[in-house]
């Protein structure tokens, strides 16, 4: 058997046996020293190594340390473990190894695919060409605001990319005060200055102030500014709150902004029972960024954009020189005309398997799964007496902290700050904390299937007796 062949197997069955077994193991784990010492200060070898050898490196040194989120116990942050659809053909993607820049392969034409499905799993309009696959929710939002500035300019009769962004009024861009960093850092990015990204406060349930929205806009209208694009979102990374997307439609709407929703963690929360209402207007953004990596679990790395009308976003981007030309693409072209990036990777085999092994109805279930758990969690927070719910449970996500009798409030920020760390040491569960309305709390994520309700009572545990344990004298 050839070096190839035997080392396939193995790393095969080595990710299988990791994805089986991983209740055997922490969560999380410091990385030993030694180990820390071959991962970062290894040098490069003088002659080349079998790929068995290499497989066994991983088996000893890598597959030791994750960063947990293939655990049920993981509620940190928004990362989803990896579908068992995506890590099988994965290698496969390797194995191919295309560009899908363009060109006539099956890279491009099931991205085409993919990314129909994706609109239609969320209620999004699709029209071909409209939306392509990104490294994530950040290079979405990128393609986002860079299409939306193009069109503003485009609608006062210039040209950002020829004549840039000097010696124009200054473009606004709206933001809720829980809208994700994704959208300043964009902004920058785009040369349009974190000075002209709005922050829209936010009523009690952690939502737009649509009323908020309108004044800020009449008024930097009224100061000779471009208002230009209101970001709002479909499930914040905070607590997952839905903004009143239909208001904001209008408010777009009547002022000519482009309207974006950011659904890179919540969008696919439309399909939760009962959620439908809440989700009313997010079909009629011109652009909504749904990241596959997230809830669907497509191994990372895999983003979306979809955008109401393709050829805005052609215009943002598209640039070929004649060592690209292809005569034969079609009325669509390249889909490296819709984005900055030029040699793309084949995302869509991940995501094609991923939501072809799940099916609508399997994609559905995941979503009440987590939307029940997360529930769950609330309610068991509401019943404790020594936590306290921060937030109201929309998506998946349960923003909370803890209330230990005896500990005066005012040392409430400095505990539940200090518990995240204790407790992903202890490696049980894994949490992370934020700041809601300006208090210290904890959130946890829900976007496992195999997590389940005992998960729940292990992770309130593992936050008191983190409480117990922590530095903060209580
Ligand atoms: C609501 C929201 N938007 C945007 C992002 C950024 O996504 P990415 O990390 O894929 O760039 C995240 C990440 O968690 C998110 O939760």
């Amino acid at each position: 058997m050839s070096d190839l062949l035997r080392a396939s197997q193995a790393a095969a069955e080595l990710a299988a046996r990791h994805l089986t077994g991983i209740r055997d193991h922490p969560v999380w784990q410091p990385v030993a020293d030694d180990d820390r010492a071959w991962l970062s200060d290894q040098p490069l070898p003088a002659s080349g190594r079998s790929l068995t050898e290499l497989v066994e490196d991983v088996r000893t040194r890598i597959l030791p340390y994750p960063m947990g989120n293939g655990h049920p116990g993981f509620f940190g942050w928004v990362n989803s473990p990896p579908s068992p659809a995506g890590v099988v053909v994965a290698p496969l993607s390797s194995a191919l190894n295309p560009s899908c820049a363009g060109g006539e392969h099956a890279g491009v034409l099931l991205e085409h695919a993919v990314v129909r499905w994706l609109a239609d799993l969320v209620g999004y309009p699709h029209a071909p060409g409209g939306g392509l696959l990104t490294s994530g929710a950040s290079m979405a939002t990128v393609v986002a605001l860079a299409s939306a500035r193009q069109r503003a300019a485009a609608d006062e009769g210039w040209d950002v990319r020829e004549d840039g962004l000097s010696g124009r009024p200054a473009m606004v861009l709206y933001v809720s005060v829980e809208g994700h960093s994704c959208l300043r850092k964009a902004a920058e990015l785009l040369g349009l200055g974190s000075r002209h990204v709005r922050v829209v406060p936010v009523d009690r349930e952690l939502r737009m102030d649509v009323l908020a929205l309108r004044e800020m806009v009449a008024s930097d209208r009224a100061a000779g500014m471009r208002p230009f694009c209101v970001a709002a979102s479909a499930g914040t990374v905070n607590t997952g709150a839905v903004d009143p997307l239909d208001e904001i439609a209008d408010v777009a709407a009547e002022h000519g902004l482009w309207f974006h929703v950011d659904g890179a963690y919540g969008a696919p929360g439309v399909l939760a029972d009962g959620a439908a209402d809440g989700y009313a207007g997010m079909a009629r953004a011109d652009s909504l960024a749904l990241d596959p990596h997230k809830w669907l679990g497509v191994p990372v790395d895999c983003g979306c954009i979809l955008v109401r009308d393709p050829r805005t976003t052609r215009d943002a981007f598209s640039l070929v020189p004649s060592y690209l030309r292809d005569d034969g693409a079609g009325d669509l072209g390249w889909l490296s005309e819709y984005g900055p990036e030029q040699t793309r990777p084949f995302r869509a085999l991940r995501v094609w398997a991923t939501m072809s092994y799940l099916g609508h109805d399997g994609i559905v279930g995941l979503v009440n799964h987590c939307a029940r758990l997360a529930r769950q969690l609330s309610t068991m927070v509401d019943g404790s007496g020594d936590f306290e719910l921060l937030a109201p449970v929309t998506a998946s996500i349960t923003a909370f902290r803890h209330r230990p009798a005896g500990v005066p409030a005012d040392r409430l920020d400095e505990l539940n700050r200090a518990i995240p760390a204790v407790v992903q040491r202890r490696g049980r569960v894994f949490i992370t904390g934020t700041r809601i309305a300006g208090i210290e709390a904890l959130r946890a994520c829900f976007v496992h299937p195999d997590t389940g309700v005992e998960d729940l009572t292990t992770l309130l545990d593992e936050i008191r007796e983190a409480a117990r344990q922590s530095s903060v004298d209580c």
